[in-house]
């Protein structure tokens, strides 16, 4: 059978400000999800949130981009909307950002990342398993460096020694300034190596938009990769993107995947989408409460049943005492960051603050500088 697994993420509310959603918000997800599942829409589904942002998580029939998945998300989304207002949660409807998309919601707010396959449980496949990231005050290339290390750097992928994937991946990499369509360049790992970091460096212009298998040629992950301020024209929060993976077999191991997480390395977002600060694992459902917001990710473990449900438990990977140790020295990090305030790197550029409040006031006093020597009192001196 032909599998899709979508997962279509949105912040539409929270509680006490940006950090997380309301348990009533949790459940009426929940629901609607069970719903979709006893008419058939949808095969099996599973709701988390990380930080402000709730994640739904689905395995159907229909294909990527397919209208009816993702009318539901946004429905199920617009539901919860209506719990935060109610409520007086902050954000309510955050990321739905135009009234009623027709279609699929790509473009619309919500992050979404896709990827559709041959289910057949044999080989290549004998086993399907599959990893959810999810990242909240992020901007949308924070996944570049550890899916470019996890699936290109034998220092971190051993794996890439193997047979069945020593001829690489190619990555399809998305120009997220390109606001006239997806603009897509493909280049290949191992001898675009040099090209793909060219590019990848600058986490808030290009990002990974999917990773394929050249010897299977089947995708490998999928990525949200868009700029909500783009979209907008308007800052309306960070991008906060979401992942799926497919690993192990043909693909990169989990832990092969999630090593160079432990980096904890700087991105773009944070307080008011604006700073740099280092990336902290997390465990699944954690709130963002931390000192100056700081950046999270969190990992979810999922096998696939013949059928296309979901096992009846999920891996919930940086719940774990190994993480312990990155998330003090993400801490570490974010303090050591924190105390240059406003200072260079410690903010995003310019350009990133563009269509932000912060832009206004930088503007405002843009107008007002003369060169010297031609203001009147010059002049007469
Ligand atoms: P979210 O995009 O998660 O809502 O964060 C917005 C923000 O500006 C945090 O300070
Ligand atoms: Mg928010
Ligand atoms: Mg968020």
């Amino acid at each position: 059978m032909r599998v899709t697994l979508s997962v279509i993420k949105a912040d539409v509310g929270s509680i006490g400000g940006h950090t997380q959603p309301s348990d009533r918000m949790m459940e009426a997800v929940r629901e609607e999800v069970a719903g979709a599942i006893d008419r058939g829409l949808i095969v099996d589904g599973y709701v988390s949130h990380t930080g402000d942002d709730i994640a739904i998580i689905m395995s159907h029939t229909r294909g990527e981009n397919d209208t009816d998945i993702h009318q539901f998300a946004w429905n199920t989304f617009l539901r919860a909307t209506d719990i935060a207002r109610e409520y007086g949660l902050y954000g309510a409807g955050q990321d739905l950002l135009v009234d009623a998309p027709s279609g699929n919601v790509r473009g619309a707010g919500p992050a979404v990342a896709e990827i559709e396959f041959e289910h057949t449980l044999e080989k290549p496949r004998p086993a399907e398993s599959f990893m959810v990231l999810a990242a909240d005050k992020c901007g949308p290339g924070a996944y570049n460096l550890p899916l470019f290390l996890g699936f290109a750097d034998p220092m971190f992928c051993a794996g890439l020694m193997l047979p069945q994937m020593i001829k690489g991946f190619t990555f399809h990499v998305i120009d997220m300034d390109n606001t006239a369509g997806d603009s897509l360049i493909e280049l290949n790992a191992p001898e675009d190596y040099y090209h793909l970091t060219a590019l990848l460096r600058d986490n808030e212009r290009f990002g990974i938009d999917s990773i394929y298998s050249r010897t299977y040629d089947t995708k490998a992950a999928a990525v949200s990769a868009q700029r909500l301020h783009s979209i907008a024209g308007t800052y309306t929060g960070k991008d906060d993107p979401v992942a799926i993976i497919r690993n192990q077999g043909v693909f990169p191991a989990p832990e092969e995947l999630v090593s160079p997480f432990a980096k904890a390395h700087y991105v773009g977002g944070d307080a008011r989408g604006s700073h740099n600060m280092p990336l902290m694992p997390v465990a699944i459902n954690t709130a963002v409460a931390g000192v100056y917001c700081l950046p999270i990710v969190s990992c979810l473990g999922f096998s696939l049943g013949r059928d296309g449900h979901f096992s009846d438990a999920v891996t919930d990977f940086f719940d774990n005492v190994a993480w312990d140790e990155v998330r003090r020295r993400a801490q570490n990090k974010g303090n050591e960051m924190r105390l240059q305030g406003w200072s260079g790197p410690a903010m995003l550029p310019y350009t990133e603050l563009e269509y932000s409040g912060f832009r206004d006031t930088v503007t405002g006093l843009v107008d007002r500088f003369q060169i010297r020597g031609s203001t009147e009192a010059e002049a007469a001196e």
